[in-house]
């Protein structure tokens, strides 16, 4: 039986960000070749914050462009919408009931947006979204789930969760692996290079959209913040900002980073920008134009998108009956 691996990105934003495709997407495209992919579009996480309507079902659009644009293939990998497929919810709730208030509380990713918003504002759905994301992954049964390093704790607590449910009601899920790549695991701020880059940053010079033009995307890397002194060395504490682009030139060229520092010896921190910009737009600027030849026909992305949920939904089916059975639900009568 070949091997399962699933993931997903929030379509939160009009486009993803150079992380979600170096912590992530290149990784799963590779995965695909070799694994029974499923990749979806989180749109129950995404409204745990605030989103217009239309924008967010404008995005779920744009996001599934984008996963083709940059290589995933529908025909080879089941790539499908969460809302489409009610599984996440029903077991996302018997997940809830697993989880204890103190290991919940203890995630840092609810922590950050809570502390944010003020956590008397934050909404209940931030704080059991890591339960809906256990929900995700477990109804698959994956054998791993290729993610940004970012995504560790809620991996690691999905795998707790699983264990916790074999354990009262006996063998039921698979405890998955979490995978994370070797290069461009965690990409940081272009401007703030000590906080990992997301859409939530401070600065917009900071993030590097994919759906960016060309000359944005040049712009934004060479003006990028560096470090004092000139020397092209890879050292996170000293030098988060070079690091940073070391290892963003690192993930797209194959090249590991002591490899660089050679190259770059005695030249300046703008040769490696200049030239690092040149590979950002040689690589992402096609897969933005592919997106947007994609997103001119809608119809054709809702009904590969409308496959997907299918095929999804016959995977979840049986897993989230054997749940309802194993927590002593009364089957429901047929009709
Ligand atoms: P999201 O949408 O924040 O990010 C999608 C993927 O991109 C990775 N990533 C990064 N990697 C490196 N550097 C960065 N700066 C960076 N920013 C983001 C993330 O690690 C992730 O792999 N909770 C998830 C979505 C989700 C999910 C799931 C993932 C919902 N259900 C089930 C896997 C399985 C999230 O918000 O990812």
């Amino acid at each position: 039986m070949t091997e399962r691996v699933l993931s997903g990105m929030q379509p939160s934003a009009d486009s993803l960000h150079l992380g979600n495709y170096l912590g992530a997407m290149v990784n799963w495209v590779q995965l695909q070749e070799s694994y029974d992919a499923f990749f979806f579009i989180p749109d129950m996480h995404a409204i745990t914050v605030a989103q217009d309507p239309a924008d967010l079902a404008e995005r779920v659009r744009r996001t599934a462009a984008q996963y083709i644009a940059c290589g995933i293939d529908p025909e080879r990998s089941t790539l499908f919408v969460q809302s489409h497929v009610p599984q996440h919810a029903q077991l996302a709730w018997v997940m809830i009931c697993q989880t204890g208030m103190g290991e919940a509380g203890r995630m840092t990713q609810f922590k950050d947006k809570a502390a944010k918003s003020g956590s008397e504002h934050a909404g209940v759905g931030l704080f059991t979204y890591p339960m809906l994301q256990a929900a995700d992954i477990l109804l698959y049964q994956p054998h791993s789930v290729p993610v940004g390093e970012d995504q560790k704790q809620h991996v690691e607590l999905t795998r707790n969760l699983a264990q916790r449910f074999n354990h009262r009601y006996g063998e039921t899920f698979r405890v998955p692996e979490l995978a994370v790549p070797a290069s461009g695991a965690r990409i940081y701020d272009l401007q703030n290079p000590t906080a990992k880059m997301s859409k939530s940053g401070e600065s917009p010079n900071g993030l590097l959209n994919l759906m960016d033009t060309d000359k944005k995307m040049a712009k934004k890397i060479r003006s990028a913040v560096t470090d004092d002194g000139s020397e092209i060395r890879f050292d996170r504490a000293a030098k988060p900002g070079i690091s940073n682009l070391l290892s963003i030139h690192s993930a797209l060229s194959g090249k590991a980073p002591s490899e660089l520092e050679e190259e770059y010896a005695g030249r300046m921190y703008g040769h490696l920008k200049v030239e690092l910009a040149e590979l950002v737009v040689e690589r992402l600027g096609p897969v933005r134009d592919r997106a947007l030849e994609l997103l001119e026909d809608p119809g054709e992305l809702d009904a590969l998108l409308a496959r997907g949920a299918q095929k999804a939904r016959s995977a979840a089916e049986p897993v989230l009956a054997e749940v309802y059975q194993k927590v002593g639900f009364l089957p429901a009568a047929p009709g």
